[in-house]
Formats: structure tokens, sequence, C-alpha cells
């Protein structure tokens, strides 16, 4: 059985370059069967994540808090062809949802291994059969009508190229370790009048692990509030 599915790559994950690239790499030598459809950058609307996307969140406390944390900045959306098994597989490789626990519980995991804190967790992945071809019903559209392109014309050679392009280029970027970010963000959990510095740390860290263009545009201090708000999100 053949299933598409959407996989992307949130803002944290573009911003920060290895840890975008090296999540690829991951997801394409852990799991067998994979065809890419498409390997786009886009700023999404904040109307298609609430509406659409992450409609199913509508009314949970981080509903809000997560279209405006992906309508942020740019992802890179990947429509995957692959079996049943390789859904599944897809979410083993990625990890539990928060960076945190699966660093305990599924350590050699991409969102582990790379991912910050609570909701900042690298990349978004179709998670059953259903949700697989509900996400692609609504994503195909979506990027014929934003970008023009066509999945159904897809050349899977074509898109992996495109793929180990980006690899090649961000592979070799520094890393900051994700414990310092986590570091910063408990203590702010522990004493939130800590924000601002914590905030203006973590977008230094940040500048440490991308390109010129996000820093001068000031999106890496952005980024930080996000990241700052996602752990202080259940406090309130
Ligand atoms: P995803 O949909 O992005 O692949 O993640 P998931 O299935 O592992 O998690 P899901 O329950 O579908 O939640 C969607 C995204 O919402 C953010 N979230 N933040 N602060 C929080 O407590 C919280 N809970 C969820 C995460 O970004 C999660 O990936
Ligand atoms: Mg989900």
């Amino acid at each position: 059985m053949e299933i598409t599915l959407v996989f992307f790559l949130k803002p944290d994950a573009v911003v920060r370059r290895y840890a975008g690239a090296r999540s690829l790499r991951m997801l394409m030598d852990g799991v067998s069967d994979l065809e890419f459809l498409c390997f786009e950058s886009i700023k999404p609307d904040r109307d298609f994540l609430a509406d659409q996307h992450y409609a199913v969140h509508k009314g949970k406390f981080f509903f809000d808090w997560l279209v405006g944390y992906v309508a942020s900045g740019q992802i890179l959306v990947s429509i995957i062809r692959t079996t049943k098994e390789g859904v599944y597989k897809i979410r083993e490789v990625l990890g539990p949802t928060f960076p945190e626990k699966a660093e305990i519980e599924a350590p050699n995991t991409i969102r582990a291994r790379y991912g910050i804190m609570a909701g900042v967790n690298i990349a978004h992945a179709s998670d059953a059969i259903e949700t697989a071809k509900e996400e692609s019903s609504m994503w195909i559209p979506y990027l014929k009508e934003k970008l023009g392109v066509d999945v159904n014309e897809a050349n899977p050679r074509v898109i992996e190229d495109r793929i180990e392009g980006y690899i090649s280029t961000y592979i070799d970027y520094p890393m900051v370790d994700p414990i310092r970010y986590r570091e910063l963000l408990r203590s702010v959990m522990e004493d939130p009048s800590r924000r601002l510095e914590v905030e203006a740390k973590i977008t230094k860290l940040l500048s440490l692990e991308t390109d010129k263009e996000f820093i001068m545009s000031g999106y890496t201090g952005e980024l930080a509030k996000i990241i700052v708000e996602s752990v202080l999100l259940r406090r309130k």
C-alpha cells in the first residue's frame, strides 16, 4: 500500500542549519522506501495552519503558540510517498514530541539529539495512515496554489538530489549543544523574571548556528522569544 504523508522542518531546524541538515540525513538514512515528491521552502499562512493543518489542536492551551511558531518563519516541506510501515518508521526516527523527554526515552532520535525543548522540536511528520491522507490532501493543493508546485509531476530522483545538496551545504555548520538551550530554559522556568536575559542569550546562541540573513532580519530574536514562550506556556 502506498501512502503519501507530510514532513516538514519547522523554523528552528531551518534557522539552526546543522540541526536541520543532520535531521534530514537521519531521516533519509534511517527509513527505507521513501520517495520525496517535493522539498520546498515556504512561510506558511497562519490561516492555513489554524484552519487546516493544525485545526485538530484548536482549543488546546498551546494552539495559538503553535500556529505562531510554525507561521513565524520559513519551513521546508516534503510530501513523501512511502509504505504503511514507513509512516510509523518516520515517527520512530523523529522521536517523542518533547526533546527533553526524548533525550531520556529515545536518545537516538532526531528530536532528542537536535530539538531544543517543549514544543520546539525540529520537525513535523504525519503520525498515522489517516492523518497522512488528511494532511496530504491539505498540503498538496496548498503548495500548488502558493508555489505552483505539482507533486503529481514530481521526479523523486531530482528532489532527492536537491535534498542532498541542501544537506551538503549545511552539514558542516557549527551546532550549539541543545543541552545549553535546555539549561537556560530550565532556569527561566524556575525564575520567569530571567526572561529577557534568557531571550538575549538564546538569540546569541541561535546566531552561532545560522546565517547572517536570519540575524540581520531580527528573526533570531523573534525565534528566541517563541522558544522561551514555549516553556513558560504551562505556567499561565
Ligand atoms: P507534530 O504534529 O508536529 O509532528 O508533533 P507531535 O505529533 O509529536 O505532537 P502533537 O501532539 O501533534 O502536537 C503538535 C505540536 O504542538 C506543539 N506542542 N507544544 N507546549 C506544549 O505543551 C506543546 N504540546 C504540543 C509541538 O510543536 C508539537 O509537535
Ligand atoms: Mg502531530
